[in-house]
């Protein structure tokens, strides 16, 4: 007899739902006797000793379904060793109920936070599986997290959406897109639905540049422009600044985003209409696209075999289109970012999309 606990943590996405199916079908079909619980919004659940038992009925009609059946929320890891209100010891909490549930293994979904725990939960002696969750992609040891392609194509309507009324108005559009730290997901929505300029967090702009390539778009003879500005978009001047610094400035900035001020300076500067779209958590929500069902599915079905095999302290993985088991503390703590070098930014730039640089 097996026990397993799935859990999901962090911001949800697409395809949590299609994952944990794929696992569970999976564990059905390889492991004789076996038993899933979810434990309830994330870490929380494991911490405070919240679960449900689920069966097959539970996994049936979900390869479709957005967000997650058994909840999620956001437990920093830096908290992690601190007590909580109570006074209680979090890790040992987790330990607990994972011994006195008789857990064989925790299969846990989740992105950069989610794999810091988990890599915790294992020094801590706890058999762990995980699997990339993420719409920013920016989770090391893998290609590609699920979520990210659902993610994608929502971005891109939202773009392909404001080109209409954009080139109507002739004004120059805002799309800010998810992604404080990491710009995956701007520059894919930015190629696939030829946004002009593109501005992410590894490449800091420089405003002038961005005013140049508008006002080269309108000596053109090109009435509009389209932005897609990551959430964490940057400016060379602010890249220079310390930690603390940023933090601060982030916090007194008038502006609700970087997309409001970069839209008031060029606003100042070009005399130019502007106007912003967020779309927000909607690139998170609704069905999983079927890239990322047929993900999914492949990656739970491959944490089921391990979970028969009983390897832990892995994350699966997609290395070159196959999945791979990576060892979980080469992935814990470190973020997948685009390379200002790589071919992918070459190609944007040839297609003559600016970065800002
Ligand atoms: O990490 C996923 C993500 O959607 C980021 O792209 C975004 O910056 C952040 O979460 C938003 O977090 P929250 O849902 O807590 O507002």
């Amino acid at each position: 007899m097996k026990r397993v606990g799935f859990l999901t943590s962090g911001g949800d996405c697409q395809s949590l739902n299609a994952t944990m199916r794929g696992v569970a079908k999976a564990l059905y079909e390889k492991v004789e006797d076996i038993e899933i619980i979810g434990i309830l919004d994330g870490y929380k659940g494991l911490m405070y000793g919240n679960y449900k038992k689920l069966g097959p009925r539970d996994f049936s009609g979900i390869l479709t379904e957005g967000g997650t059946i058994i909840g999620t929320s956001r437990q920093p890891f830096k908290l992690m060793r601190e007590p909580d209100e109570n006074g209680m010891d979090k890790v040992r909490a987790m330990k607990n109920n994972y011994e006195k549930w008789k857990l064989d293994c925790l299969v846990i979904l989740g992105g950069n936070g989610t794999h810091k725990t988990a890599n915790l939960l294992r020094e801590e002696g706890l058999n762990v599986i995980t699997l990339p969750k993420t719409i920013d992609n920016d989770l090391y040891g893998t290609d590609m997290t699920f979520g990210f392609q659902s993610a994608v194509n929502i971005a891109s309507a939202a773009i392909d959406q404001i080109h209409t009324t954009a080139a109507s108005h002739g004004r120059v559009f805002i799309v800010e897109v998810m992604g404080h730290a990491v710009g995956w997901l701007t520059l894919h929505a930015g190629i696939a639905s030829g946004a002009d300029i593109v501005l992410i967090p590894e490449i800091p702009y420089d405003i002038d540049k961005v005013i140049a390539a508008i006002n080269h778009r309108t000596e053109q003879g090109k009435n509009f422009t389209i932005l897609a500005v990551a959430e964490g978009a940057i400016s060379k001047e602010d890249a220079q600044l310390s930690k603390k610094e940023k933090k601060k400035k982030l916090k007194d900035m008038k502006y609700p985003s970087i997309s409001y001020q970069i839209g008031a300076e060029i606003e100042e500067r070009t005399g130019h209409e502007i106007r912003i779209a967020v779309p927000g958590h909607t690139q998170r929500g609704g069905s999983p696209c079927p890239y990322d069902r047929v993900i999914s599915s492949r990656l739970g079905a491959a944490a089921g075999e391990f979970i028969a095999k009983e390897k832990y302290g892995i994350m699966v993985g997609i290395k070159n289109n196959e999945i791979v088991p990576v060892p979980l503390e080469d992935v814990a703590g470190k973020l997948k970012m685009v390379d200002p070098d790589s071919s992918i930014i070459k190609e944007a730039k040839s297609l003559g999309i600016c970065f800002g640089d």
